[in-house]
Formats: structure tokens, C-alpha cells, sequence
């Protein structure tokens, strides 16, 4: 169905019913040292997030995400793959599938159906059923909540104050029509440019997921960066040309940034300054790194839906995807040989 805003403002729902979901899950409680996600687009976020929350609240296990045909070479049983498609059709993320189980890797999956619910069931794979019927960039709370419930159900973490905390920002955010107002104008300041999205590194993922978000919700051209990375060479391509002018920044803020971080954002700030056509920040709200984390991201969905109004654009609609899909199913099928040679 297309109802981007109302998916939007069904966030903090989705965080509590994707808890739920895996709590009825009955996934097995499994020991490893290492979680590979493996995923494409939309369905890769959800893990990409989970790796930024590892390191802000210091957790010592290592999440890596895959978003290729192939897995790394290098995966052990020591590693716990995911494999998370909201349709369960997406070639890449069943091409990494087959290649686990001829490999014999410990495997989950997360789906709303396709193949690799069918999988799920014809090979025993602990498995959570995601509801159907949502767009999959729009089910980012399901494949991030689904992650970090399981961590907690597996005694690697418990963020359930936090998690509590981000379903009120979240709620809080929702009702307050102020920031549907600050959002809009924004994105008619936005309207048709080029957006490159810069974010301190402890919000990594985020500065990754909202570049995506434009590109799908309003068909926007745009890039992303991290501080303090950037500054070692995205700042050299705002040196004096002018192929940036009709370009905007937006920068995602955060009160607790690393001191030295804060100190690069306002410095670059001041050097790109001239040579773009504006500069642009949200800040994060809430207490706890889950909270500005979430909050940051949901700002920049409101954003990216009004820069799709303004540009005259359905948000649902992602005609180049779509299309690129049919193409590669009539040349290859990838889907059907892979399911002919599984065994
Ligand atoms: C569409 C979207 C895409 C898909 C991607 C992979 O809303 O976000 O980025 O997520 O094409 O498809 P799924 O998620 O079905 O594996």
C-alpha cells in the first residue's frame, strides 16, 4: 500500500510489534562471537544501525554487514548469519544464502515471505515473519528491533530503558505537527538539489540510511560522509570550483558529538559554507545514543517525504528499482536457479 507518512508515523509501533514478533519467534538462544547481516538496500539498514549501536554503547561484539553475492570468505562458525529481505526475493541476499548453507554456516533469517520465508520453513532456519505489506525501507524499526530483541534474548545486551525512551521520542515526535512544519520547510528549501549527508561518527549508519532515503522517498541524487573521516578528503571537493553551488549540505547533529568531532563539523562547516547553495542540520533529541540515533532518522524521513511533495513525487513509488529488478529476473532469474540448486 502507499501511505509513506502514515508508515513514518507508525515507528514507534513497529518498534514494540517487532520486539513482539521475535519474542513469538521462539528463536533458538545461540552462542557466537560475530553477526554477519547480509541484505540489500532498505533490509541492510536494520544491521547497519545495530553496528553504530554496538560502538556507542561500547558492546564488544562485531556486526558486519553484506551487501554483495558473495559472503566473505573469512566467515567461521563462530558467525551467526542473518539474512534479512523484506520481500524475500532479493537475489543477492538469496545468492549469500545458498552459499551459507553449501558451507554449513549457522543461519536466521528475517522476512515478510518470497523464497526465503519458504526456505525458512523447507530447511529448518530459525526464522522471524515480518508483517506483509509495508514498503521495506519503510520497516527500518522491524529490522533493527528484530536484531537488538534477539541480542538481548542471546545475554548479549539489554537496552530496555532505552528502548523505552525511544518509543517516547519517537511518539513525542510523531504528535508534534511543529516538526512536520520545520520539516517542510526545509525541503522547500531543498527542492531539486543535490544533498550530500554528513554525520558524526557515532551516527554513521544514519548519514548512510538518510542519503538512501532521499534517493528512494524523493528521488533526489545524493551522497553520504563521516566526520572525521570527510575531512581527510570530501572537504577537497568544495575547494574552489563551482560544481557544488546548487548543491545542499545536511548535516546530522548530535549535543554529545565527540569534542574534536564538534570542532571539525563547525570548522568544515565554515569552509563549505560559500560554495554550496545552503547548509542545513537536524539535531537529535532524547537522552540515550538509541533514542538520538532513532530520532535523527526519523526527522530525516519526515524530511525526505516533504522533499518528495515538493518535488512532486509519490514517496512510495521506486519506479528505477522496480525496473531494474524485471531486468535482471528476465536475463538471469538468479532466483530460480538458486532454489533448483538447492538441495
Ligand atoms: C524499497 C527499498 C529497497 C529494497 C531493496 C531490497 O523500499 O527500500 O532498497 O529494500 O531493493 O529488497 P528487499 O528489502 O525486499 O530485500
Amino acid at each position: 500500500m502507499d501511505d509513506m507518512l502514515g508508515y513514518i508515523r507508525k515507528y514507534p509501533e513497529m518498534v514494540l510489534d517487532a520486539i513482539e514478533a521475535t519474542k513469538k519467534s521462539w528463536l533458538p538462544s545461540l552462542k557466537f562471537d560475530r553477526l554477519l547481516v547480509c541484505g540489500m538496500g532498505g533490509s541492510a539498514v536494520g544491521g547497519d544501525i545495530a553496528a553504530d549501536v554496538m560502538r556507542n554503547y561500547g558492546i564488544p561484539l562485531q556486526i558486519e554487514i553484506s551487501r554483495r553475492y558473495a559472503l566473505p570468505p573469512y566467515v567461521r562458525g563462530d558467525t551467526l548469519v542473518m539474512f534479512s529481505s523484506y520481500s524475500g526475493e532479493t537475489e543477492e541476499t538469496l545468492s549469500q544464502f545458498a552459499e551459507a548453507r553449501r558451507r554449513g554456516l549457522r543461519t536466521m533469517i528475517v522476512s515478510s515471505g518470497g523464497r526465503l520465508k519458504g526456505w525458512a520453513v523447507r530447511f529448518g532456519v530459525p526464522f522471524v515473519e515480518l508483517p506483509a505489506g509495508f514498503k521495506p525501507r519503510a520497516t527500518l524499526p522491524y529490522s533493527l528491533f528484530t536484531i537488538l530483541e534477539y541480542l538481548r534474548e542471546c545475554g548479549k545486551l539489554d537496552l530496555t530503558a532505552d528502548i523505552d525512551e525511544t518509543v517516547k521520542v519517537l511518539t513525542d515526535l510523531r504528535e508534534d505537527r511543529q516538526k512536520d512544519s520545520e520539516m517542510t520547510a526545509l525541503a522547500g528549501l531543498m527542492a531539486g538539489c543535490r544533498i550530500s549527508v554528513y554525520a558524526g561518527e557515532a551516527f554513521e549508519a544514519a548519514a548512510r540510511r538518510v542519503k538512501n532515503q532521499i534517493n528512494e522517498n524523493s528521488k533526489l541524487p545524493a551522497s553520504w560522509d563521516v566526520f572525521p573521516e570527510m575531512d581527510h578528503n570530501e572537504i577537497v571537493g568544495y575547494e574552489d570550483n563551482d560544481v557544488n553551488t546548487g548543491n545542499y549540505v545536511l548535516l546530522l547533529r548530535d549535543a554529545d558529538e565527540h569534542p574534536a568531532v564538534r570542532e571539525r563539523i563547525e570548522a568544515t562547516k565554515e569552509l563549505i559554507r560559500g560554495k554550496v547553495k545552503g547548509v542545513v542540520e537536524l539535531w537529535s533529541l532524547g537522552r540515550s545514543p538509541l533514542a538520538k540515533e532513532m530520532s535523527l532518522l526519523f526527522l530525516a524521513d519526515l524530511l525526505t517525504y516533504y522533499l518528495a511533495k515538493q518535488e512532486g513525487k509519490s514517496p512510495d513509488k521506486t519506479a528505477n528499482i522496480d525496473a531494474l529488478k524485471a531486468v535482471l529476473k528476465e536475463k538471469l532469474n538468479t532466483q530460480d536457479k538458486l532454489e533448483n540448486g538447492l538441495v
